[in-house]
Parts: C-alpha cells; sequence; structure tokens
C-alpha cells in the first residue's frame, strides 16, 4: 500500500475469508456430491450402435445391451440413480398412446435388464404418454381433440405406472402435469401390491422452451409435425410461483415421495420456495435444453464448458435441491475426486 494511503479501520474484511484455497474450502457452504445426481438415459431398440442426438452432445440414445452397459459405469461413478425414456419407433404410435400399455415394449424390457443386472442402482421410469402418441402430448386428447382430457389420461398413466412397476422400477416419475394422477397412481400401486415403490412426481413443471433437445430425442416434435407442442394447458406458465407452489402441494398431500421442479437453472426461485414449504425431498431437472445451451456457448468458445456446467449445478444445489436429474451426471462424476 502506498505510504500516502491508510488502512481503512474494517471490522469486516470478507477478503479474508477468501484469501487462500484453503479457506475457500473450509466456508464452502455447499458442495456437489456423486450422490446427488440423476442420469437421465435414452433408449432405442435393436441391437445397433449408440445413436448421437444432435442437439445434445455426447448424449445417445443405447440399444439395451449397451444401456445396461452404461448403467453400470453410471453406477461405478458414484451415481446412486437413473431416469430411463425410451423413443419409440414412429410406427408404433397412435393417439391413445396404447403401445405404452403393451407389455413387453422396449421400456419394460429396458428395465427388467437393468434391474436384473444392477439391482442396487436406482431405477426411475417416467409416467407420460409422449413417447407413445403420434400427436406427442403427455395423454389423450377430449373428444373435440381440442386438448387433452385429464381423468381419461390419468386412467391410462397408472397402467403405465403399474406395469413399469411390475417390470422392476423403483420410482416412477409421472412427468405429464396431469391433475390427481400421483394419488391415483399411488393407490394403484397399493391396490396392486407396490407399496414399496416410489413416486418422484414432476410437481412444477413449466411449459418450457427448454424442453426442445429432449423432444427431438424421444422423437415426440416429429410424432406432433410441428416446430412448437404446445402444452399450456397442463404445464404451468412461467410467470407463476403460487400456482406451482400450490399444485406442487397436492402433489404432496396426494402421496409423493419427492416433489421435482422442472427446469431448473431458470426456475431457482420455485426450487427455494418450494423447499421452504415442503419437507419432502426436492429434486430439481437440469433440462436438455439448460444442457444444450452451455454446450453450445462452448462450442462457440463463448463459455468454459466445465466451469459453467459446474457452477450452473452448484447454482441448483445451493437454490435447495436435494438431488438433480441432469445430462452432466456421468460426466460430472468422473472429474469429482
Ligand atoms: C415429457 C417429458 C419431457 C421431459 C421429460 N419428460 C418433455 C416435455 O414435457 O415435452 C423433458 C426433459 C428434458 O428436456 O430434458 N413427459
Amino acid at each position: 500500500m502506498p505510504s500516502e494511503i491508510s488502512a481503512l479501520s474494517l471490522i469486516h474484511r470478507c477478503r479474508r475469508n477468501r484469501r487462500t484455497a484453503a479457506i475457500r474450502d473450509l466456508v464452502q457452504e455447499v458442495r456437489l456430491h456423486p450422490a446427488d445426481l440423476i442420469q437421465p438415459l435414452f433408449v432405442v431398440d435393436g441391437e445397433g450402435e449408440p445413436e448421437a442426438i444432435e442437439s445434445m452432445p455426447g448424449v445417445l440414445r443405447y440399444s439395451i445391451p449397451r444401456l445396461v452397459e452404461r448403467c453400470r459405469e453410471v453406477a461405478d461413478l458414484g451415481i446412486p440413480a437413473v431416469a430411463l425414456f425410451p423413443k419409440f419407433d414412429p410406427s408404433l404410435k397412435d393417439a391413445e398412446g396404447s403401445h405404452a400399455l403393451v407389455r413387453d415394449n422396449l421400456l419394460y424390457r429396458a428395465i427388467a435388464a437393468v434391474k436384473e443386472a444392477l439391482p442396487d442402482l436406482l431405477l426411475i421410469a417416467d409416467v407420460a404418454l409422449d413417447p407413445y402418441t403420434d400427436h406427442g402430448h403427455d395423454g389423450v386428447l377430449s373428444a373435440d381433440g381440442r386438448t387433452v382430457d385429464n381423468d381419461a389420461s390419468v386412467a391410462r398413466l397408472t397402467q403405465l405406472a403399474q406395469l413399469e412397476a411390475e417390470a422392476g422400477a423403483d420410482w416412477v416419475a409421472p412427468s405429464d402435469m396431469m391433475d390427481g394422477r400421483v394419488g391415483a397412481i399411488r393407490a394403484v400401486l397399493d391396490g396392486a401390491g407396490f407399496t414399496d415403490t416410489g413416486i418422484l412426481a414432476y410437481s412444477a413443471k413449466f411449459s418450457s422452451a427448454y424442453y426442445g433437445p429432449f423432444r427431438e430425442a424421444v422423437g415426440s416434435l416429429q410424432a406432433a409435425g410441428s416446430a412448437h407442442l404446445d402444452k399450456n394447458t397442463y404445464q404451468l406458465n412461467p410467470a407463476n410461483t403460487r400456482e406451482a407452489i400450490f399444485d406442487a402441494l397436492l402433489d404432496e398431500e396426494e402421496g409423493a415421495d419427492v416433489l421435482m421442479v422442472k427446469p431448473a437453472g431458470p426456475y431457482l426461485d420455485i426450487i427455494k420456495t418450494l423447499r421452504e414449504c415442503t419437507d419432502r425431498p426436492v429434486a430439481a431437472y437440469q433440462v436438455s435444453g439448460e444442457f444444450a445451451q452451455i454446450h453450445a456457448a462452448a462450442r462457440l468458445g463463448w463459455l468454459d464448458l466445465w466451469r459453467a456446467r459446474d457452477e450452473s449445478l452448484l447454482a441448483i444445489k445451493r437454490a435447495g435441491a436435494d438431488m438433480i436429474l441432469t445430462y452432466f451426471a456421468a460426466d460430472w462424476a468422473a472429474t469429482y475426486q
């Protein structure tokens, strides 16, 4: 310090706690751990080589044998859970999503194969009709075709959840945003003897542009035949906090074991508010578009990929998520020490 400048007399100098890496480590408030993460994985029929998904660099669609290998790698990295998403051939899709109820379809075979090979890996299966419908919606349409019929959709979704449980899913994850689906699924599971099967509810799921790459990955956009699939009559308005919390707490009342917020990064305030409103575990889904956004900027040389990735995940943890679904899970865990 030049001699003519006298030291400020400050009681607190915040920079003292940032001075060295050792101090910064000691004062760090939240940390990520591989055990916080859930790896989403895509599965396709056949025996072929894994298929790339253009807008999701490094994310592949696996045949069942390759999926099992991938799940083993994920488990070996200390990640406790995977969430499976099937991509069906368009020829199997119809307006009712009938293929969802075919007992030996790709998803159920995949669940059974992974469960048999890796019984300790927690297996999560999505409950929604979008991989099976030719219009790409998460449920069945009303008679006039103008909206998604809530109660008729719930009736099918409960059957889908039961088939997933029968195949060996540990948790079923309704991502459809129909009203009453959590309670209905709980009742059907309990009635069929699956009292130990958990429900990870997509409780505050927003109608988001950030699902675009996922819709490419599972083919729901191609099925809909349009560039934009409007789910505004069932997914939440991005402007609404109170409505999101009200809807999420209904899932808690209906018996959800874990409440999820989705997307994660643009909705950190919702994660934090929900965390304060419930004693149930809170999950957050860093969705395909959040992943793609970081990759795209990195590819242009505009962001540092790993630093942006780590910061995005830490921010979700800091907001209050107990667990994070992220396409970065395995990559992140591989660099964890
Ligand atoms: C559909 C479903 C979606 C995602 C998970 N389940 C997309 C949608 O609602 O259209 C999105 C996941 C992602 O973008 O990574 N039931």
